[in-house]
C-alpha cells in the first residue's frame, strides 16, 4: 500500500499575520494517516519548519533553480532549500509554464537539481482545455513526463507526480474521479516502463480538490493523494482533505 501524501500550495497567498494561525491549526490537527507537507513562498518558508518542527508534518517550495550556484538573481537553489529542510520542490507548475515559459526540459532539469541536493521534486503535468478537447491530453501528459523521466534516468523513481489538469486549477471544475484515474494509469504504466519503482510511487491529483471530492478522487486506485491549492488556504478545508486521505 502506497501511503497518501497530500500537499498545500500556497502559490502566492499567505502573510505573517495570516500564516501563524493556518500553521498552527494544521500542527494542531496531528496525527494525519497521511503524510502532510506544505509548499510555501521561499520567505515563508523558514517560518513553517518553525511552526512544523520536531514532528512529521513537512514543506517545501514551489520552485527552484536549475542552477548550484552563482549570478543568478532572483534564484533560489536546491541547496537552500535543503539547507531549510524542505521535502519538497514543486517543479512545472502549469503556472510556471504558462507565465515563465518554462519548458518540459526545463522542467526536467530542475528536478535533477533538486534530488541532487535531496530535495523531492514534485513533477506537474496536465494538459489546457483546448488539449483535453482535442483528445490530445494522453499525449501532451505523457511528453511531459518523458522529458523528466529521461534527465532522471536511473532516479526517476524518486520523484513524486502530479497530475494537474489546466482546466481544473483554481477553477471549481474538478476532473471527475474516473477521468483523473484514466490519467494516473497511464502515467503509472509510463513509470512502470521506465523504474523498477513505479508501484511505489506517488501521483497526486491536483485541480480544484475540495473537501467534499477529496474522498472520492483519493479512493481510485492510482490516486496517492493530492495537490491542494485554494484549499490549503483554510485550515478546515485542508485538514478535512487531510483527513480524507487517511
Ligand atoms: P487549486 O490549485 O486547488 O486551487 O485548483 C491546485 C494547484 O494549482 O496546485
Amino acid at each position: 500500500m502506497r501511503r497518501k501524501l497530500v500537499v498545500g500550495n500556497w502559490k502566492m497567498h499567505g502573510s505573517r499575520v495570516a500564516n501563524e494561525p493556518l500553521l498552527a491549526a494544521i500542527a494542531q490537527g496531528r496525527p494525519y494517516a497521511c503524510d502532510v507537507a506544505v509548499c510555501a513562498p521561499f520567505l515563508y518558508i523558514a517560518e513553517v519548519a518553525v511552526a512544523f518542527a520536531g514532528g512529521d508534518l513537512r514543506w517545501g517550495a514551489q520552485d527552484c533553480s536549475v542552477h548550484e550556484q552563482g549570478a543568478y538573481t532572483g534564484e533560489v537553489s536546491a541547496a537552500m532549500l535543503a539547507e531549510f529542510g524542505c521535502r519538497y520542490v514543486i517543479v512545472g507548475h502549469s503556472e510556471r509554464r504558462q507565465y515563465h515559459q518554462e519548458s518540459d526540459q526545463l522542467v526536467a532539469d530542475k528536478a535533477k537539481a533538486a534530488l541532487a541536493k535531496g530535495v523531492t521534486p514534485i513533477v506537474c503535468v496536465g494538459e489546457s482545455l483546448a488539449q483535453r478537447e482535442a483528445g490530445q491530453t494522453d499525449d501532451v501528459v505523457k511528453r511531459q513526463l518523458s522529458a523528466v523521466i529521461h534527465t532522471l534516468a536511473h532516479c526517476a523513481g524518486e520523484m513524486v507526480v502530479a497530475y494537474e489538469p489546466v482546466w481544473a486549477i483554481g477553477t471549481g471544475r474538478t476532473a471527475t474521479p474516473e477521468q483523473a484515474q484514466d490519467v494516473h494509469a497511464l502515467l503509472r504504466a509510463q513509470l512502470h516502463a521506465a523504474t523498477p519503482h513505479a508501484a511505489q510511487m506517488k501521483i497526486l491529483y491536483g485541480g480544484s480538490v475540495k473537501a467534499d471530492n477529496a474522498a472520492s478522487l483519493f479512493a481510485q486506485p492510482d490516486i496517492d493523494g493530492g495537490l491542494i491549492g485554494g484549499a490549503s488556504l483554510k485550515a478546515n478545508d485542508f485538514i478535512a482533505i487531510c483527513r480524507a486521505a487517511g
